[in-house]
Order: structure tokens, then C-alpha cells, then sequence
């Protein structure tokens, strides 16, 4: 794991988009792995930005999302279609065809599951896997306890998860209870896995991540295993890294080293 910690969010934000936009100055076409949650929306706007100015080509790539919820058709407002469309596909006018997330309303989502990660293999696999961290350690929706070996499927979203996702659905609303989810081994097949954490509420789950026991109680300590996972933290998230300073020597300021 290379653990990158910046002074604060803006910091750990534009060194996030920088990772995507290296990958994609190198290979245009490349398969990007995309994540919702509050933490990517300045990642995303960060991205149009660079694309706006001309310094990154977007248009180019294809994209998986992690996760959809089960129930929530693509129009429907808190679905993860909806807020790929509007936080990056509509103002980007990208081709629908290259986005890709999994289909909440399918009539069979255990096969919606399969068929996804069949389809991530015939695009060739992802390049680039863009992951949050929730509270409780989850990448994706691979709450606790999730297989540590499992392919894409329906997973149950636990309580606390639900509590969190709350605020981005109305008061009368509901927050589905199930959602299908790039399994972990399908994240771990990932060419490079990009975690993005900021902000003290995720700094117990990162410690669990990066420095607690491979183990399904922290989905995300899974990572120990990929053989290219860069994860990029701002100075909250980082706080409880008992090795906090080690990483921080590894990498000053977020920065490679030169060995000589
Ligand atoms: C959500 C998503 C995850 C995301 C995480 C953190 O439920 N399924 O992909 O990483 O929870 O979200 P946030 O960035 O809003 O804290």
C-alpha cells in the first residue's frame, strides 16, 4: 500500500484527481472503476475542470461503477446513475454507451450481478478503481462480513450505512436495503486501486484499513492484498495511523521520494 497523506481535503481532492488524470494521459482509453458518495463529488468536479481546460481527455475512457442500489431505476433521483449524470456523464456530454453501473430495477439482480462482472472482463478489466471508505470499513457495498473472495452480488446494507446514506434521500424517503456490488475480488483484480478518504469521521476505518488485520470486520483491509492500491488521505482521515509518521517520510507531502 502506498499511503499519501496531504495537509487537508482540497490537497487530498487534487491529488486523487491527478492519479486519474496520469492514467488517462497514458492510455486515453483506458477502464476507469467509478465511485459516488460525497467524498468523489469534488473529485468529479475536479476532473471536469482539468477536462475543460484542455489538460485531460475524458471522453476516451470507458467506466464501471461500483454499485447501484436494487430497486431504483436509472431516472430515479438518489439512484447512482443519477448522480453519475450529474456530477460527471451529462456535464461531460459523455457517451452513454462507455458508462457502465449495474441495473437496480432488473427484473433478476443476482444475474444483473453476474452479467456485470462479465462485462468488466470483456472490457478487459479496469485500470483504475476509484474506492471511498465508509464508516464501518466498507469498499463499495462490501459491508462487514463480505467475503473476502466474493464476486459481484447483492449485498444487505447495514443499518449504519443506511443512517449514513440518509442525507442524500428526502425525509419521507427510504433508503433501499439492498444494493448490487463489485465484489471484493473483483475490486482486487483492479490494475490500481485508488482509495480516497478525508474528513475525522473516516480515520477509525482507515487505521482498520491500512494497519488493523485482513479481515472481513474491515471489507477495506482487503486492500493489504492488491498489488497496486495508493491510498490518499487528508490529515483528519489520517489521525489514527499509528505508522502516521513512517508514510508520512515515505511520501512528504504526498510526494515520491528519489532514491538517490
Ligand atoms: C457509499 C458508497 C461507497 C462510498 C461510501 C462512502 O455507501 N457505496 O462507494 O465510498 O459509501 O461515502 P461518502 O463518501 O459519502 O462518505
Amino acid at each position: 500500500m502506498k499511503i499519501l497523506i496531504l495537509p487537508d481535503r482540497e490537497a487530498a481532492v487534487a491529488a486523487c484527481v491527478d492519479l486519474i488524470a496520469q492514467t488517462l494521459t497514458a492510455t486515453p482509453d483506458a477502464v476507469l472503476g467509478l465511485a459516488t458518495g460525497g467524498t468523489m463529488e469534488p473529485v468529479y468536479a475536479g476532473l471536469l475542470a482539468r477536462a475543460r481546460a484542455g489538460e485531460v481527455t475524458l471522453n476516451r475512457m470507458t467506466s464501471f461503477n461500483l454499485d447501484e442500489y436494487v430497486g431504483l431505476p436509472p431516472g430515479h433521483p438518489q439512484s447512482y446513475h443519477t448522480y453519475m449524470q450529474e456530477r460527471l456523464f451529462g456535464p461531460l456530454g459523455f457517451d452513454p454507451a462507455r458508462a457502465h453501473l449495474p441495473r437496480g430495477d432488473a427484473s433478476d439482480p443476482m444475474a444483473e450481478a453476474v452479467r456485470y462482472d462479465a462485462a468488466i472482463m470483456a472490457a478487459g478489466g479496469i485500470d483504475l478503481q476509484l474506492l471511498g471508505i465508509g464508516g464501518n470499513g466498507h469498499i463499495g457495498f462490501n459491508e462487514p462480513s463480505s467475503s473476502l473472495a466474493s464476486p459481484t452480488r447483492v449485498k444487505t446494507l447495514t443499518r449504519a450505512t443506511r443512517a449514513a446514506n440518509a442525507r442524500f434521500f428526502g425525509p419521507d424517503e427510504t433508503v433501499p436495503q439492498f444494493a448490487i456490488t463489485m465484489g471484493i475480488a473483483t475490486i482486487l483484480r483492479s490494475r490500481h486501486a485508488v482509495l480516497l478518504a478525508t474528513g475525522g469521521p473516516k480515520a477509525a476505518a482507515v487505521a482498520a484499513m491500512a494497519e488493523g488485520p485482513l479481515s472481513a470486520r474491515c471489507p477495506a483491509s482487503a486492500l493489504q492484498m492488491h498489488p497496486k492500491a495508493t491510498i490518499v488521505l487528508d490529515a483528519e482521515a489520517a489521525a489514527d495511523l499509528e505508522l502516521r509518521q513512517y508514510y508520512e517520510t515515505v511520501h512528504p507531502q504526498g510526494q515520491e521520494v528519489s532514491l538517490d
